[in-house]
């Protein structure tokens, strides 16, 4: 029998890829999504990469009784993976209660119903975001959380606090954080990959649209912090590495091989890069001289950040295969695919 994991936020940018990848490994991936940032159509890019197509509810978590109903006709699910939330971190400073609503009551929902019908196994997505600006990098898991500087982020170290407290109450309970750096790039077979909803807000997305030519040029957010090259650094990881990482925590939280209740693991590459080096990849891999100004830092921004990935390595047995090039090659493969209306 396969093992049937549900799976939030699955249509979603890291969830469609971790999809792909839980089926590839043998599982059976069921899907609940209400689709406020992503596309129904999104399975049938998943079916056409992997040849099965997993099952979509569309349902808002926040949506407790339906939740409810959802888990009654699907008893077998053994483990979940929760991506389903808000992202933006700019979005969230305006509407910070539509944050903590989505974002925290689907979290404590969720939880509820696993613990009413003995669901035991979580992965969540979590942010480097808790970290802030670390005093000391690498960053470890150990290093002391720092005051969230948007709604966006608060959710996340809530969220983090919320799945802690819920598996020091109930034994039954276990859980694993996973705390991403920078997910960047699409599916090999360019069918999925990152929508992002209107102007990005992200750099990679914003720099494949200045390569196609839909917006004018990328603003680089200052080159006077105190980074080799001034711009800020960043630890990009391939978004297949990353969605991986989530099927090897998965399993251990099945085969029973975590050390505690509760585990936080760093996901990244242990690599800094600026955006200058960023750009400098995208010009690489896309042969174009990308159009790009530098203008003032962007509120809220942290000078560096990037992982220590040691703690991963060592005790899921993961690490990142592809190179910044490589996942940049393939962020840019998924823009041209987007734009020639293939998708
Ligand atoms: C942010 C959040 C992170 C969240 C992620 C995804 C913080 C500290 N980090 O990451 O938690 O998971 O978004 O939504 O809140 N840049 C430019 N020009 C642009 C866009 C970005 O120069 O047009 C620069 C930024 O200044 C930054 C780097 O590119 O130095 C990466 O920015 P971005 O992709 O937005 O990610 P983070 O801010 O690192």
């Amino acid at each position: 029998m396969k093992k049937k994991i549900l799976v939030t936020g699955g249509t979603g940018y890291i969830g469609s890829h971790t999809t792909v990848e839980l089926i590839e490994e043998g599982f059976d991936a069921v899907i609940i999504d209400n689709l406020y940032n992503s596309e129904a159509g999104v399975v049938d890019r998943i079916h056409k990469i992997t040849g099965v197509r997993p099952l979509l509810e569309v349902l808002d978590l926040c949506d407790l009784e339906k939740l409810d109903g959802f888990i009654q006709k699907h008893r077998d699910i053994s483990s979940v993976i929760h991506f389903a939330a808000y992202k933006a971190v700019g979005e969230s400073v305006n509407k910070p209660l539509e944050y903590y609503r989505n974002n925290l009551l689907s979290l404590v929902n969720l939880l509820s119903v696993m613990k009413r019908y003995g669901i035991p196994n979580l992965v969540f997505s979590s942010s480097c975001t808790v970290y802030g600006q670390p005093e000391k990098l690498p960053v470890t898991e150990d290093a002391p959380l720092q005051p969230a500087t948007s709604p966006y982020g608060n959710t996340k170290q809530v969220g983090e606090t919320i799945i802690r407290d819920t598996t020091v109450s109930d034994k039954n309970v276990r859980a694993i954080s996973l705390r991403y750096f920078n997910p960047i790039g699409a599916h090999p077979s360019a069918l999925i990959g990152e929508l992002p909803r209107g102007v990005p807000e992200n750099l990679v997305p914003y720099l494949t649209q200045t390569g196609y030519g839909i917006r004018e040029e990328l603003k680089v957010f200052g080159d006077d912090y105190n980074t080799p090259d001034g711009s800020c650094v960043r630890d990009y990881l391939h978004v297949v590495d990353l969605a991986k990482a989530h099927v090897v925590a998965i399993k251990r939280l099945i085969e029973g091989k975590n050390k505690a209740n509760y585990e936080v693991f760093n996901l990244g590459t242990g690599n800094g890069v600026s955006v200058l080096e960023a750009i400098k990849s995208f010009e690489r891999v896309s042969g174009i001289k990308l159009k790009y100004r530098i203008v003032g830092r962007r509120a809220g921004d942290i000078e560096k950040i990037w992982a220590d990935p040691s703690f991963a390595n060592k005790e899921l047995g993961w690490k990142t295969l592809s190179s910044l090039d490589e996942a940049m090659k393939t962020a840019w493969d998924w823009e041209k695919i987007l734009r020639s209306n293939k998708i």
